[in-house]
Order: C-alpha cells, then sequence, then structure tokens
C-alpha cells in the first residue's frame, strides 16, 4: 500500500549537507560507469586500494603446472585469503566453487603451447559467456617486441570494445619472450601502449631498476606478475618494492602454489600487500603459519 497517510515534511531531507561526490579509488578510473567500477572493486580491496590475485591460469599453454595438477586439493583451500582468483573458465567450471563470490579474471586469450610460439595468440573466448560467468575482468596476453606483436594488440584493442560495451574490465598482461630484455625501458613501452589502447589495468614484472619509472608511466593501476619460483623471502621482497614503488597489487601465481605451504605464503604476501608489513616480518609470520599447520 502507497504511504499516503504518513507524509512527512522536509525532516529526512538533511538539505544542509551537501551530498558527497567521491572519487573512485583507483588510478585512472574516475570515468567508468558503475558496472565497470564495480567489477574493479571486486578486484581491488576498497579498503587498501589494492589486489591479491592469486594466477592458476599456467594451464591454458603449459598444462598440469607443478603445483597445479589438482586444483580442487591444491588451490581451492587458498580461496579465503584471495581477492581474486585470475584463471581459465575450463577450471572455473569444473572445479571452483560458485559460492566463490570474489573477482574473477578470466584467461581470454590462447592459441600456441609451450611447443610453439607463444606470441601467436588469438582472442580464446566471447563476452556472453564472460558475462554468464560473471567475470570481473578478462585477461590478455600482449606481446610488445614479439614475433605477433601486432595481432596479440589487435586482441587486446577488440576484447577492449566488447568489454567496454558491457562494463567488463581488461587485464593487459606485458609478456616477455624468450630473448627480450626485462629492464624499465621496456617495460614502461609496453605498460603504457597497453593503458594507452584502453586496458583498465596491467600486469608486469618488477624491475629492480626504475619499476617506479614504470608504475608512474602508466595512468592506470599495474599489477606485479610473480614469475618463476624463488625464495620465500625473496619473492616477498620482491612483492613489497613493487607495491612501495607504485604496484597497485600482485598477480602472483608460482611463488604461492609452488612454495613449501602455499596457505602461509598467501597470507603473508597478504600482509606486504594490504598492510605494508615488511619482508622480513612477512615471512616471520610465514613460518609461525608453516609450523602451527604442518
Ligand atoms: C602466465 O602463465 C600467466 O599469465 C600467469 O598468470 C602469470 O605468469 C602469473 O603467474 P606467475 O606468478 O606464476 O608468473
Amino acid at each position: 500500500m502507497a504511504d499516503l497517510d504518513d507524509v512527512r515534511q522536509g525532516k529526512q531531507y538533511f538539505a544542509e549537507i551537501p551530498m558527497k561526490s567521491e572519487p573512485f579509488y583507483l588510478k585512472g578510473a574516475n570515468h567508468y560507469d558503475w558496472g565497470m567500477s564495480n567489477r574493479l572493486a571486486n578486484i581491488f580491496n576498497p579498503a587498501s586500494g589494492r589486489t591479491l590475485m592469486l594466477a592458476i591460469d599456467h594451464g591454458y599453454f603449459q598444462g598440469p603446472t607443478t603445483g597445479l595438477e589438482r586444483v580442487d586439493l591444491n588451490i581451492v583451500p587458498l580461496l579465503p585469503h584471495t581477492d581474486t582468483l585470475m584463471l581459465t573458465r575450463g577450471i572455473l567450471r569444473s572445479t571452483i566453487p560458485p559460492a566463490y563470490t570474489k573477482g574473477v579474471v578470466l584467461r581470454a586469450s590462447a592459441g600456441p603451447s609451450i611447443l610453439k610460439e607463444l606470441s601467436n595468440e588469438h582472442l580464446a573466448m566471447d563476452m556472453e559467456d564472460a558475462l554468464r560467468l560473471n567475470a570481473a575482468a578478462l585477461a590478455v596476453q600482449v606481446f610488445i617486441g614479439g614475433e605477433f606483436e601486432t595481432q596479440s594488440v589487435n586482441n587486446l584493442t577488440r576484447l577492449i570494445d566488447m568489454g567496454n560495451r558491457y562494463g567488463i574490465p581488461v587485464l593487459a598482461v606485458t609478456a616477455v619472450g624468450k630473448n627480450m630484455t626485462r629492464d624499465a625501458r621496456y617495460f614502461r613501452l609496453a605498460c603504457r601502449i597497453c593503458a594507452e589502447l584502453g586496458a583498465a589495468y596491467v600486469k608486469t614484472y618488477y624491475v629492480p631498476e626504475g619499476f617506479e619509472s614504470v608504475t608512474a608511466s602508466c595512468p592506470v593501476p599495474i599489477v606485479m606478475a610473480g614469475g618463476k619460483k624463488i625464495p620465500e623471502l625473496e619473492a616477498l621482497t620482491m612483492a613489497w618494492r613493487a607495491v612501495q614503488e607504485g604496484a597497485a597489487g600482485v598477480d602472483m601465481g608460482r611463488n604461492i602454489f609452488q612454495s613449501d605451504h602455499p596457505a602461509a605464503m598467501i597470507q603473508a604476501v597478504s600482509k606486504v600487500i594490504h598492510e605494508d608489513m615488511k619482508p622480513q616480518d612477512a615471512l616471520e609470520l610465514y613460518r609461525t603459519l608453516k609450523s602451527e599447520t604442518p
């Protein structure tokens, strides 16, 4: 029934308090539509403005990677400690409980296996399926300087056009070929190109010299890729430096799921990302958690 007999005059309008118009907390993201921003808020924790993405998409070109042989047993127990999961739609549908309500970033480019030229990728899913799976973002590999550079850039721009139509952000992943230089100059080039072409955020590798120039010259958030497994303290130090030098979090895989104790490691990385915990303290936390749950 309509509320006709209890109409109050003026009391609840708080006319003296102007409505706030808060800027969105992510770099370069002030002018997105609500759906795009809402999806990004399901990736980047609104409290810290950063994300711990757990990357488990490696199987899309290299099959059952060490540590990912049984996603149900090795990864599902880690889900409570993630902000976001980056994976393929096949693993999502087959193995991840739909009760997982944090952001899901789906791998949307594919083609060659490790046996072939990796830059020869094409788009590997359409927007309708991304919506069906409630994706928070789609990820596409971009091979700046690679053999199929133009093709991979075209994958990026087509995906961004499709994503913009439906409010789905695109994560550009800067892929580095075997013989390519990994320095700040290269990553400035690659990240800036991805942002200029419309990526909502960019994933790239950490470099010890000049990483802050990579983040500063990229007008959208950068997340650091983990790379090959290294000792825990080194991985925690790399993550700490990356966020101190402007990264909005990490997209880390092997350094978590190939750790001696993945559950302890992901919690230690989370403290580094969200609470600026120093690497040595995070290592102590890792050791304590590891000893408590062998
Ligand atoms: C490459 O296979 C994927 O894009 C991974 O998501 C990415 O390399 C991050 O995983 P990791 O930390 O193991 O390098």
